[in-house]
């Protein structure tokens, strides 16, 4: 989905599929690259062509832990295309049209590549389906990542992609540069419970012993913040104090923290809208399954919480992301602590405001960690090896915490609104953040942005 915005991925896009980022295998005349153009992550995502919408048809079976799909993707092509790719892990595909003819499709490592009987001209619209099927491979092992993707349960799936497993459950323009709507049809048995991104459309339907689910996410969404669990849950829906509709599930292991899950969901969605700018989404929500993954994740509408039940500092992180991750997102993953220096800034402002430590005495304590590891990470530059290192996490949020400070509280909070409206919905850079802050504080800010962000040491002493 393209937006009207100068840096944004779409025009990052068209230089990749030029060739001129680095990395990628560069398009050959009117082939689209094998990658959007992110040099940490040559391969993922494509060139050539921009999506607007993902229409899933899935149907899983948590027995025989087959999936079987049909997916349209819904694409606008940048440029001339005589063949592109789509970014798929694993599984089988039997079929792929083009605007509904046939077109020749071929497998190298995780991309398919797809040639249309026509060539599809530069701006020129065209869906694209792919029939699949398999038993999904979730990816594992990959340095400090865990495992993620589609990861089958006992009951169903937890689905947790950050930041390239969308490609083990549906075909994609798999990097957060391309965003695009969501509409998901997912069958199941009878009895289990399928949760996706959006809202229900309608309610779901049974028939033969199979339950349909429609949901839909009308805004755009990244494609790792896809989801579609399933398995036994309970569930409780309604509507925050402010009016947001509230959607929580829970593996019934979790049956006694449904209710909590489901009110301070919406407290904490509520506050956030006073402090970020209104909530950016149409409906707010929490899942918890019992697979143990070891993290949450941000989902959009619907953050999931892998095996545990969350304290609200958990929370209030995973719903910061909808602002910061999810409405607003990165263009390249190297710029990974505008999501989690944000989200983790937004706990030690959720500490504050429940009453326990203040975020300056939170900042106040890392600060005295001489020998912490993070002073020798500069977060303003994941590593893809160590994309989720603590510091992109806590030295992000002190990067804020010391923004804040030499900028004043008004002109941060202010600043802050401005960056979550002037990006809703879109992508942005780091580059983009200390320009708003300059702009808007009318201060030179380099010194400040560059230690914190891009120095392998500890700044020196703030005021
Ligand atoms: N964005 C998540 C969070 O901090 C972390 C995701 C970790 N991903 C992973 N593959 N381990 O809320
Ligand atoms: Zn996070």
């Amino acid at each position: 989905m393209s937006l009207a915005l100068p840096l944004a991925g779409v025009s990052a896009a068209c230089s990749a599929s030029e060739g001129a980022v680095g990395g990628a295998a560069p398009g050959s005349g009117t082939q689209g690259a094998s990658g959007i153009g992110d040099p940490d992550f040559p391969e993922d995502g494509n060139g050539g062509y921009d999506v607007e919408h993902y229409g899933l048809k899935l149907s899983y079976d948590p027995g025989s832990r087959r999936l079987s799909g049909s997916a349209t993707v819904r694409a606008r092509a940048v440029q001339d295309l005589t063949a592109f790719d789509l970014d798929l892990h694993g599984l089988t595909v039997s079929q792929v049209t083009v605007d509904g003819a046939a077109a020749r499709f071929g497998r190298r490592d995780d991309e398919l590549t797809i040639s249309p009987v026509a060539r599809i001209a530069k701006n020129a619209r065209f869906d694209v389906t792919v029939d699949y099927a398999g038993v999904p491979d979730p990816i594992r092992n990959y340095a400090n990542l865990g495992t993620y993707g589609f990861i089958a349960t006992p009951d169903g799936s937890f689905v947790t992609c950050e930041p390239n497993g969308a490609k083990t459950w549906f075909p994609s323009n798999d990097h957060p540069s391309d965003k695009a709507t969501y509409a998901f049809e997912i069958t199941v048995p009878a009895g289990v419970t399928a949760i996706a991104n959006g809202e229900l459309a309608g309610t779901p339907v049974t028939s033969d012993g199979r339950t349909t689910f429609v949901w839909r996410e009308r805004h755009p969404m990244a494609s790792y913040l896809a989801t579609m669990t399933t398995g036994r849950f309970e569930t409780r829906t309604g509507e925050s104090a402010a009016g947001t509709p509230i959607y929580a599930a829970v593996d019934p292991a979790f049956h006694g923290s449904l209710d909590t899950l489901y009110t301070k969901t919406g407290q904490i969605t509520d506050y956030w809208s006073t402090v970020f700018g209104p909530y950016p989404f149409s409906s707010t929500g929490a899942v918890v399954d019992d697979y143990a993954a070891g993290y949450a994740l941000e989902n959009q509408t619907k953050p999931i919480y892998g095996g545990f039940a969350p304290d609200s500092g958990v929370m209030a992180h995973e719903l910061a992301h909808q602002w910061f991750g999810d409405s607003v997102s990165i263009t390249r993953w190297k710029d990974l602590w505008l999501n989690e220096g944000f989200a983790t800034y937004a706990e030690w402002l959720w500490s504050e405001h429940e009453g326990g430590s203040t975020a300056d005495t939170v900042f106040r304590n890392y600060y005295a960690k001489t020998a912490d590891s993070m002073w020798s990470y500069p977060p303003g530059r994941a590593q893809r090896a160590d994309l989720f290192n603590g510091s992109v996490y806590t030295r992000g949020a002190m990067t804020l915490h010391a923004l804040r400070r030499e900028i004043g509280d008004a002109t941060f909070f202010a600043l802050i609104k401005k960056w979550t409206a002037s990006h809703q919905y879109g992508n942005a850079t780091t580059e983009q953040f200390v320009g708003l802050a300059e702009q808007m504080s009318g201060k030179d800010l380099s010194g400040l942005f560059d230690a914190w962000l891009f120095q392998p040491r500890r700044p020196a002493a703030v005021a």
